[in-house]
């Protein structure tokens, strides 16, 4: 996902890339409130406070946590800190938070409310950051008021329905373009559309289990998708009708596969090579680095979905 949200960054002229990390993608930006709002990949945007440089790996390290600089500037509010320690360190993530909160908490006179042991900050705190990987130390803070993974169109939800940056990276990957006929076969609570609505598509969404029609029709309320209560394996579409599909089908996981593709998973990429225009593009994710039968892959982009391995394909129809 870093490389992806890289290249958002790029694409849409939000600013420079300085550093690709581990979960972490640091630019520079002329209007950094304009490019919160604009990074729908990114998973969370902060303002960086303080890149610290030489943490070891002991106790004592933990005081250059503080070394931040001026902090005039930065919001007066109740506060609480998340820590990600990368690699083995003699301590761990809450001495981290602790040490950044309390000190962020005397200089700015505001109460800190640990995490420690699993605690929840309550509402209306400002989140700061701190990542440590290799010697380096990035300590930012969370100038919106939630998470940029959190939408607001969010409001039904089913097993399995998918993280909205991940979405938002599977539309750009596509390449949708206005008037485009886009299908999501597998649509769920309709997140892959939705993330698709900006672009000027004409979007339909199927999914077998109305439920999951109820819960997509709630999220895209207003937004003009055609949901349509069909079987993926065999979809009431013509034949290469549909210019880009995006596809999130069952892992039997959290959701097993019904209908069709219950009998015959493969059934699924069959319906779905039947109804794409030889020109058109299918962007799917997949559990694992399962190999797609009869498709031409353009591109693979390996990341982590609910804390397992998961691959974004990007792939044509084999030609002849
Ligand atoms: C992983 S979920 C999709 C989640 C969705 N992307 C979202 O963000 O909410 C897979 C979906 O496939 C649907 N499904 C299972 N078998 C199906 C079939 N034969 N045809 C169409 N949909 C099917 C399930 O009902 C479920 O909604």
């Amino acid at each position: 996902m870093e490389i992806l949200v890289a290249s958002e960054i790029r694409e849409r002229g939000l600013g420079h890339v300085d550093l690709i990390g581990h979960r972490e993608v640091h630019f520079t930006s002329p209007d950094p409130a304009a490019a919160t709002r604009a990074l729908p990949t990114a998973d969370d945007v902060l303002l960086v406070a303080a890149v610290l440089h030489g943490i070891g790996h002991t106790k004592d390290d933990l005081r250059h946590l503080t070394e931040l600089g001026d902090l005039s500037w930065a919001p007066r509010r109740p506060l609480d800190v998340s820590a990600t320690v990368v690699g083995a360190r003699r301590f761990g993530r809450y001495d981290v938070e602790d040490a950044v909160g309390a000190y962020l908490s005397s200089v700015l006179g505001v109460p800190y409310h640990s995490r420690r042991g699993g605690v929840r900050p309550p509402p209306g705190t400002t989140s700061w950051r701190v990542t440590i990987e290799g010697k380096r130390a990035t300590v930012a803070v969370r100038q919106a008021d939630r998470p940029a993974h959190r939408r607001d169109y969010k409001r039904a939800s089913v097993p399995g329905t998918l993280h909205p940056p991940v979405a938002a990276a599977m539309v750009r990957l596509a390449g949708v373009g206005r008037g485009d006929v886009v299908l999501d076969p597998c649509c769920g609570a309709g997140t892959l559309l939705i993330e698709a609505s900006s672009t000027g598509a004409r979007l339909y969404g199927a999914d077998r289990d109305p439920a999951a029609l109820r819960a997509a029709r709630t999220n895209a309320s207003g937004l003009g998708l055609r949901l349509l209560h069909a079987d993926a394996g065999a979809l009431p579409l013509r034949a290469g009708g549909v210019d880009r599909i995006l596809a999130n089908p069952p892992w039997e996981r959290q959701v097993p596969a019904r209908g069709t593709l219950a009998a015959d998973p493969t059934r699924l990429w069959s319906e779905l090579r039947r109804v794409l225009h030889p020109s058109g593009r299918l962007v799917a994710l997949l559990h694992g680095d399962a190999p797609l039968e009869g498709w031409h892959p353009l591109a693979r982009h390996p990341i982590r979905v609910a804390g397992a391995e998961a691959t974004i394909v990007v792939a044509a129809l084999r030609s002849g």
